[in-house]
C-alpha cells in the first residue's frame, strides 16, 4: 500500500520543497506519495527559492515545478505521517491537529541521528544550500530505511 508523507516548514519554498523533491528522486519503485507544504501562507504559488531549484539540480533533484501551498487540517487526513524540518514546524502542524487524529507528525532530523542535529537550518536564511541539501539528503534516506522496516 502506499504511503503518503507530507514534508512541511514555514515558507514551503525551500526545505521542504526540497525534501519532497528529494525523496520522491530517493525512493525510486517504492510505493511512496510525496507532497510539501508551509505553515505561512506567505507563498502561496511560488516556486521555491531561485538558489534552491539549482543546488537540488546540481545534485540532479528537479524541484522547479513545484509550488507552494498552506498546510489544513484536511493535510491529517489526507497523509500518513507529517513531516517537519524544526520544532516550531511541528508546534505549529499539532496546533491544526484535528480532534481524534492519529497521524504521526516526525521531526525530518529525527530519521537520521547520525548527524546530530535536531533541525533543518534554514538555507532561506544561513543561504548554506549545500549543507541543507546534504541533510536532507541524509535523513531522506533515514525516513526510507524508516519505511522499508530495517
Ligand atoms: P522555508 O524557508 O520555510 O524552508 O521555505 C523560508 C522561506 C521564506 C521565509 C521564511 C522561511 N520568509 O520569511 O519569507
Amino acid at each position: 500500500m502506499t504511503t503518503r508523507i507530507l514534508f512541511v516548514c514555514l515558507g514551503n519554498i525551500c526545505r521542504s520543497p526540497t525534501a519532497e523533491g528529494v525523496v520522491r528522486q530517493l525512493a525510486g519503485a517504492r510505493p511512496v506519495l510525496v507532497d510539501s507544504c508551509g505553515t505561512s501562507d506567505w507563498h502561496l504559488g511560488e516556486p521555491p527559492c531561485p538558489q534552491m531549484v539549482r543546488a537540488a539540480a546540481a545534485r540532479g533533484y528537479d524541484i522547479s515545478g513545484l509550488r507552494a501551498r498552506q498546510l489544513v487540517a484536511e493535510d491529517f487526513d489526507r497523509f500518513d505521517m507529517i513531516v517537519g524540518m524544526d520544532r516550531e514546524n511541528i508546534a505549529r502542524i499539532e496546533a491544526l491537529r484535528p480532534k481524534g487524529a492519529g497521524t504521526p507528525v516526525r521531526l525530518f532530523t529525527d530519521f537520521a541521528p547520525e548527524t546530530g542535529m535536531d533541525h533543518v537550518p534554514d538555507a532561506y536564511y544561513t543561504h548554506d544550500y549545500e549543507g541543507a541539501l546534504t541533510l536532507i539528503e541524509a535523513c531522506a534516506r533515514g525516513l526510507l530505511r524508516h519505511l522499508d522496516g530495517a
